[in-house]
């Protein structure tokens, strides 16, 4: 479902002509099995948002190919990477992402309204999805109204309001105490197994990392480990 062969990266940094290089990725090779969980743990600084980053299209590599459900994404424009991005990822951000001065109901309707979908067909789908999350009695509520586990579930429903094949997840239990860290945990198995949606999550927490079928370890820009979590391969 992803493939990312020989990626590397490196930013610029400075004004122009006083430029500094700082290679952040070196050849990252990575593959993920339709309907796998893959985790990414590594410390902070090791270069885990660049790899999701570039996986999503938000930053161009340096070198090396990206492939996305069967296509090669590696040279896409900006415009055609907004258009795919849209029909293949969910995000889950630890910082949830959401517009503040949007309601519930609005920041999960937002990604219908960008393909453009008609306003009926969006507002059942979007009640249906605030159900599916137990948020429906608060729809009206802005983020700052809510809790931090109502507004993960607010992002997650965002997420999934486009059925994405693919989910990809930063960090997606930092801001979440214990309680909500779990029940995330079991909603993203379930949405694995019910829905076979294919999982990338970055995170620095080895319990959350431990969730997957598949834990890579990256360490200052390299994967150094790959290991296989469940027994005879994915179910
Ligand atoms: N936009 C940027 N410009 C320059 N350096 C960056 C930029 N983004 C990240 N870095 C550097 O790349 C390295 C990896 O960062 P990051 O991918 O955010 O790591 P992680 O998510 O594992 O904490 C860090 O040294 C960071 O300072
Ligand atoms: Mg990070």
């Amino acid at each position: 479902m992803i493939t990312v062969s020989d990626l590397c990266h490196e930013f610029r940094i400075g004004k122009k002509g006083k430029e500094r290089v700082v290679p952040v990725l070196h050849h990252i090779n990575l593959h993920v099995e339709r309907g796998e969980i893959v985790t990414v743990v590594g410390r902070s600084g090791s270069g885990k948002s660049t790899l999701l980053n570039l996986v999503s299209g938000y930053i161009r590599p340096t070198a090396g190919q990206l492939v996305i459900d069967g296509r090669n994404v590696t040279k896409l424009s900006e415009g055609e990477w907004a258009d795919f991005r849209l029909e293949k990822f969910g995000f889950i951000f630890q910082s949830f992402q959401l517009i503040p001065s949007m309601t519930a109901f609005e920041n999960v309707e937002l990604p219908l309204v960008l393909k453009g979908m008609e306003v009926g067909e969006r507002r059942r789908r979007t009640e249906a999805m605030l159900k599916r999350v137990g948020l429906d009695p608060y729809a009206g509520h802005y983020p700052g109204e809510l809790s931090g586990g109502q507004q993960q579930r607010v992002s997650i429903a965002r997420a999934l309001i486009v059925n994405p094949p693919i989910i990809l997840a930063d960090e997606p239990t930092g801001s979440l105490d214990t309680e909500n860290e779990q029940s995330l945990l079991d909603f993203i198995r379930e949405l694995n197994r019910e829905q076979g949606i294919t999982f990338l999550i970055i995170t620095h927490d080895e319990q959350v990392a431990s969730i997957g079928h598949r834990k890579v370890v990256i360490q200052d820009g390299r994967l150094v480990d790959s290991l296989s979590l469940v027994k005879g391969g994915l179910r």
